[in-house]
């Protein structure tokens, strides 16, 4: 495959814009309606190495300065999609998905999906349920927005269920190249032991990410993470013949995404495929890990029919 095109600094040619240094100042740079989705999960105020723990406000007036400026870039069929937790206080939960909702809400946005993505694993808690859950929101600009639903179906629970009377006896009740995948998404996080984890203490997964960007984007199209830590959304975006756009301010992290892009050209990066079931006692169906191809042509999305050999391209 041909290399990846990485500019250091704004330039509408390349392939992947990896900006080092704070967002706003990328986003300065961003001509308005330059890109059809913007996808990210920004600092949670926890205090994490690459934070300053602020008070809510502070943290709050950031963000909505950062999302004030993605939505001037954000083309008017576009997509804005913000995955968060919870910011803790003093052992109190404050989900950050409802304060920030009125910001997203007072610059015009339609909020179209409060996706939930589940996981397994986590920290165990001791004075409350243990968090097994963040969530993404997913806003548009305009009722007129991209939505490729069957680019992200999934299978059938029951694939070969047909009609039992009517005129449509005999024939199969459900769409054949899967169905909908839900506002409830059930994806491992990157934990120690799996196969994307690099240094950085919460990198979001590729899978997680590919199927924004198949719903929301379509080739060719530039996909803004404004906080885009090792790169994982320009992975998700390159192999499958986006663009990518991002900004991240520690340069550690710069040079993993860089190295992760590197890996991706050379066919050695390797990630969690989106079609392996989560949980398979009897290892049917089971995927092994997939190696990224970038940009090149479209593989059709594999929908498995779990209890045959047979699989159909969709
Ligand atoms: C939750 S992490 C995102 C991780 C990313 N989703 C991934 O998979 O690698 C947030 C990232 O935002 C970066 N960051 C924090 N403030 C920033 C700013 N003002 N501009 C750009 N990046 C920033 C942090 O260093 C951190 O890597």
């Amino acid at each position: 495959m041909s290399p990846v095109h990485i500019a250091s600094e704004f330039d509408p040619a390349a392939d992947f814009i990896l900006w080092q240094g704070d967002c706003l100042d990328l986003l300065a740079h961003i001509p308005d309606g330059f890109v059809q989705l913007v996808v990210t999960s920004p600092p949670y105020n926890l205090g994490k190495a690459y934070e300053r723990r602020l008070d809510l406000d502070t943290y709050l007036d950031q963000q909505r300065r950062v999302i004030e400026e993605s939505v001037r870039v954000l083309d008017e069929h576009g997509s804005i999609c913000w995955q968060v937790g919870n910011y803790v206080r003093n052992g109190e939960i404050i989900p950050l998905d409802i304060v920030l909702f009125p910001i997203f809400t007072s610059l015009g946005l339609h909020l179209r999906n409060r996706i939930v993505w589940h996981f397994g694993h986590g920290l165990h808690a001791s004075k409350r349920f243990s968090g097994r859950y963040e969530v993404i929101l997913w806003f548009t600009k305009s009722d007129q927005y991209v939505f490729n639903l069957d680019a992200v179906r999934v299978p059938q629970k029951y694939p070969r269920k047909k009609h039992f009377k009517g005129p449509k006896r005999g024939q199969l009740s459900g769409n054949p190249l899967g169905k909908n995948p839900g506002d409830v998404w059930e994806i491992p996080n990157v934990k120690a032991n799996h196969v994307e984890k690099t240094i950085h203490p919460c990198q979001f997964p590729v899978e997680l990410i590919e199927r924004l960007v198949l719903a929301l984007t379509n080739e060719g199209d530039w996909v803004l993470d404004p906080f885009i830590g090792v790169g994982t959304t320009a992975i998700a975006a390159l192999m499958h013949g986006r663009r990518a756009i991002g900004a991240e301010i520690m340069p550690e992290y710069v040079a993993v995404a860089r190295e992760r892009i590197r890996l991706a050209e050379e066919g050695k990066l390797r990630i969690r495929p989106m079609e392996r079931p989560v949980y398979d006692p009897n290892n049917r169906g089971y995927v092994p890990p997939k190696v990224v191809t970038l940009g090149g042509p479209k593989q059709p999305l594999l929908i498995k029919d779990p209890l045959s050999s047979n699989s159909s391209g969709a």
